[in-house]
């Protein structure tokens, strides 16, 4: 057996356990393995503009400076100025700050008419919400943030080189919430609006490739990373894992990459420590192609597209 299947092999085994891979030691023991696809050149984003959302924190803020880093224009697309400032600040280089709040489609549609051309957009802004809400068009908060917002700004921001949606590995425990996409039977659990909404994301990513066919589409989860979002939703699951969680950089390591690498990856896959996953773990959550299609459809009219 080659050291490449053993490799292979390893890396599967700790995608499953999810407790082996989703940590920092995942990535550690991934980036050691035979055929660990390179990093980006350096300067590969020279040139090109990326826009980054929810870059006033964690992960945004550690994508935005690795772009920043590869050359690229970026702008910061964040709901507090003052806090995206401060954090172009600390950036450096060609780094500016936009105001657009992702959840607001009518804010997303202006958001779009002011930012000029863009050739990578990041999907990474993302909340746990404390309790069910609704956006000033009346879709609930989560729904909004993760997949009617961006759904718009992809569309209205064409013609895109790449497109990458930041979802969750929480995803894999939900299944497509077809029958009520914005959560308005049942109790609220907002960590259960997060799941099913990042499924709806990864869900939609092989048609939106469809779609937008001159476009890269990329779905990806990053692991679990130590970020204020995780601190201050999942306080317990922080305090536990801490030790172990991977730091902002190791948690955006895959979505630069997606950015950046050259040639472009495969459009309309879920990625994970720069390797297409299955957007399955158990049966239970499989849909079929006409469904995923269907909730498509339900959100491009949600969004008056
Ligand atoms: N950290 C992890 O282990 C982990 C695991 C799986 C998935 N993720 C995903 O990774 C992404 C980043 O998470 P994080 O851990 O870095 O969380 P974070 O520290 O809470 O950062 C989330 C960012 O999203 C912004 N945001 C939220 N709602 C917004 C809206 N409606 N419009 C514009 N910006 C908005 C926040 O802005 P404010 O500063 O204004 O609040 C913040 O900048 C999220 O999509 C999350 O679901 C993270």
């Amino acid at each position: 057996m080659t050291r490449e299947v053993l490799g292979r092999w390893l890396d599967t085994g700790l995608d499953r356990s999810v407790v082996g891979g989703y940590p920092r030691f995942g990535l550690a023991v991934r980036r050691r393995l035979p055929g660990w696809p390179a990093d980006p050149e350096p300067g590969a984003l020279a040139g090109r503009t990326v826009v980054v959302t929810g870059a006033s924190s964690g992960l945004g803020v550690a994508t935005a400076a690795a772009f920043a880093d590869l050359g690229a224009v970026v702008r910061l697309v964040v709901r507090d100025v003052a806090k995206g400032e401060r954090v172009a600040a600390r950036i450096g280089g060609d780094v500016r700050v936009a105001r657009c709040d992702v959840s607001d489609v009518d804010d997303v549609r202006r958001f779009a008419e002011s930012i000029g051309a863009v050739d990578v957009l990041v999907h990474n802004a993302g909340a746990l919400p404390a309790a069910r809400s609704t956006t000033p068009q009346g879709h609930e908060v989560a729904l909004a943030t993760h997949v009617l917002g961006p759904l718009l700004m992809t569309e209205l921001l064409q013609p895109l080189e790449r497109v990458i949606f930041v979802s969750s590995g929480g995803m894999y425990a939900k299944k497509l919430p077809l029958d009520d996409p914005e959560y308005t039977r049942g109790e609220y659990r907002g960590a259960a609006a997060y799941a099913r909404t990042k499924r709806i994301q990864v869900a939609l990513v092989p048609h939106l490739a469809e779609r937008w066919p001159g476009t890269t589409v990329a779905g990806m989860h990053p692991g679990w990373a130590d970020t204020p979002g995780i601190a201050g939703s999942l306080p317990g699951f922080h305090r536990l894992t801490k030790p172990f969680l991977r730091d902002a950089r190791q948690g955006a390591d895959t979505t630069v990459w997606l950015g950046a690498v050259r040639p472009a990856p495969a459009s309309g896959l879920f990625w994970h420590d720069r390797r297409a996953r299955s957007p399955h773990l158990v049966p239970w959550t499989r849909h079929s192609d006409a469904d995923s299609r269907a909730m498509l459809d339900w959100c491009v009219a949600a969004v008056g597209l």
